[in-house]
């Protein structure tokens, strides 16, 4: 086995249902696990709730149930949305178990032994946040609320304290000795200047609140929620326990995976907390960027949560994981969008993704009689790209720099197209049938969709089975090796099947028309009309015409007709079939991923007894079809005038 690697979630509260927040730093946290296991890593990767406290206890006194009916209630759609997301956890703790207990118990036992009077009963007046269960700093207070707008109040309390005034220094010094220990840099600096301002002793019991673990000899206190959500990392692993095995292997964590807003406690309060309990610090708290509705917050408490189990249910969990992980530059606030969502789907997975595989998996269904060609190849464009693209890919994903990896590994998507134009095997295949050239060229446009798809595998885990499978290749073979060029098997079987990601029509899904720009009236000087003219027609009556910008997904031949292709374009919205007779001249391979133009508004007509849903404009030389065709980068349902 290779070295141990922890990794961990903040744990969630549950007092309402996960949303899109929770369900984001789960996803990477699941990419960061399968990375490390695909290079070799002994993981464990923890995730789990945050049970105790007054917001459950508040949430279930609204219903009339106990805080525990509530927190097992709602625990079972954490476990039923985490498999739904294909969340690879080894464990998932909860803060009413005993396992946790024993650790928090044990936490402040090692506490008062290593450092007697670091722990003592005092009494504490200042401005508390119930939202936030905390004590909030004068200096963060302005009319009553604190920086996130929640109210506070006055508060005195006799209660344990911590002393973490104590720790001032030593934290200090041990941000400056560990520059990696926050991560990203924005977030290490806000917590040395929040240190530097120097900290006050943390009161860690509440006797207002009944929901929580007693105090170890003062049953009237229970345990302040931080001082014991946070234990949970060290607690999942069995410390405090007779089994603490784990403990000895994987701690100290080597990633703990939060959203910015609770950086602090993680890296001040967690590590005070173990400084003096005499334990090892984690190696590093990561703080995440936050997804945002309309430029806030999304969160319970600001009634604005996001919860996209339609889009789960309707595309599978894979354009969900791609699209947060995309979208959302590492570290930063980013707005969610369905729409957003599904235009990276159709655009990323759907047409670039999806189309090379399926054109390369395709063709060589039909020239290798359904299986990867006879010959490998080595040292060629694709391969020299593919040797340049991982090791740059790999850093991006060691650096948590998971939009900059998904763009790097683009490269090989992108490198694999070009190659297929450039080298036209449909035409290799007309002019020399299968023969080597073609086996050897085919084989390297499926080994380059291989590796892309091994560089998924932390990203897409579903797809990437079921696209390695297709290629040929072992679904299971997903390591470091398997990055390497010259893994696909010759001869293997392959499956050239339903597209992975089939395009959605993105205005109907929505319900709501987009681009409403596109047929806004034109300006009033230009529709003047000039005298009639029989010969001619008016601009009105040209603009009758629906000339689109359209994609070919997919082509094959009228039976029994020379002449007759049935396409599958796209239109951008919306896939049509569109019978075109240019068979004499194309043949079905070469015209998958081309840009054509389309009359899209004609009557549909059928035949040969295939509807036909609009017309392809095409010149005619002597007889034979010439396509009229567009830029590539033209996208499709670009208006043509
Ligand atoms: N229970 C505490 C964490 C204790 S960890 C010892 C808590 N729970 S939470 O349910 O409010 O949040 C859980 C995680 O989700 C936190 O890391 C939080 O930052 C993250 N998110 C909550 N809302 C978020 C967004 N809108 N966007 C991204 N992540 C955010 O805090």
């Amino acid at each position: 086995m290779g070295k141990p690697f922890y990794v961990t979630t903040a744990i969630h509260y549950v007092n309402d249902l996960p949303h899109i927040g929770h369900m984001y730093e789960n996803i990477v946290a699941d990419v960061i696990a399968r990375h490390r296991r695909r290079m070799g890593d002994d993981v464990w990767f923890l995730t789990g709730t945050d049970e105790h406290g007054q917001k459950i206890e508040r949430s279930a006194a609204k219903e009339g149930i106990l805080p525990i009916e509530l927190a097992d209630r709602v625990v079972e759609h954490h476990h039923e949305l985490w498999k739904r997301l294909d969340i690879s956890h080894d464990d998932f703790i909860r803060t009413t178990e005993s396992r946790h207990r024993l650790g928090v118990l044990e936490l402040i036992r090692r506490i008062e032994e290593k450092n007697p009077g670091d722990i003592y009963l005092g009494e504490h007046s200042g401005w508390y946040c119930q939202s936030e269960e905390t004590f909030i700093p004068e200096n963060q207070v302005r009319d009553g609320k604190d920086e996130s707008g929640h109210p506070v109040e006055m508060t005195t309390e006799r209660n344990y304290f911590f002393k973490l005034s104590a720790y001032t220094d030593r934290l200090l010094a041990h941000y400056r000795e560990n520059p990696g220990f926050v991560k990203p840099a924005s977030r290490l600096n806000e917590v040395v200047s929040f240190v530097k301002e120097g900290l006050k002793d943390l009161s860690i019991s509440r006797t207002a609140i009944k929901w929580g673990i007693p105090f170890p000899g003062n049953p009237d206190h229970v345990i302040y929620v931080w001082m014991d959500a946070l234990t949970n990392y060290i607690a999942a692993l069995g410390f405090g326990s007779n089994d603490d095995a784990k403990v000895g292997k994987f701690w100290p964590a080597d990633i703990h995976l939060v959203g910015k807003d609770i950086v602090r406690f993680h890296a001040v309060y967690w590590p005070a907390f173990l400084m003096a309990a005499g334990i090892e610090l984690p190696k590093s708290v990561v703080g995440h960027g936050w997804w945002l509705r309309d430029n806030e917050k999304i969160s319970k408490s600001l009634g604005n949560v996001v919860r996209p189990y339609n889009i789960l249910d309707d595309f599978g969990p894979d354009a969900l994981r791609y699209y947060v992980l995309r979208e959302m530059v590492f570290g930063q606030d980013q707005n969610y969008s369905d729409e957003a969502l599904l235009n990276r789907y159709n655009a990323d997975l759907a047409n670039d993704l999806g189309n090379t595989l399926s054109r390369a998996v395709k063709m060589s269904d039909t020239y290798f009689g359904g299986k990867t060609p006879p010959i490998p190849c080595n040292d060629n464009d694709l391969e020299k790209a593919a040797k340049q693209i991982v090791p740059e890919y790999l850093r991006a994903m060691d650096d948590l720099a998971f939009q900059r990896a998904l763009e790097i590994a683009w490269k090989l998507v992108t490198a694999t197209n070009g190659y297929i134009v450039a080298k036209e095997p449909w035409k290799m295949f007309k002019e020399n049938g299968a023969d080597d050239a073609l086996s050897r060229v085919l084989w390297n446009c499926l080994e380059a969709a291989r590796i892309v798809w091994v560089m998924m595998a932390p990203f897409l885990p579903r797809s990437t089975k079921l696209a390695l499978e297709r290629i040929g290749a072992d679904p299971s073979f997903i390591s470091h090796e398997a990055l390497q060029w010259g893994g696909l098997p010759n001869g293997a079987p392959i499956q050239a099947t339903d597209p992975i990601f089939p395009r959605v029509d993105i205005s109907q899904y929505i319900g709501k028309k987009m681009d409403e720009t596109t047929n806004a009236a034109p300006p009033a000087e230009a529709t003047q009309a000039a005298a009639p003219d029989a010969a001619r027609i008016s601009i009105d009556q040209f603009k009758e015409v629906d000339l689109r910008v359209a994609e070919v997904r997919a082509a094959e031949r009228v039976p029994k007709s020379k002449k007759l292709l049935k396409l599958t374009v796209s239109t951008g919205e919306e896939e049509r079939t569109i019978v075109a007779g240019i068979g004499t001249k194309y043949q079905p391979e070469e015209l998958v991923g081309r840009k054509i133009v389309i009359v899209a508004n004609l009557q549909p007509a059928k035949l040969m007894g295939v509807e036909s849903n609009g017309m392809v404009l095409a010149a005619e030389l002597n007889g034979e079809p010439s396509l009229l065709s567009v830029d590539a980068g033209t996208p499709a349902g670009t208006k043509v005038r």
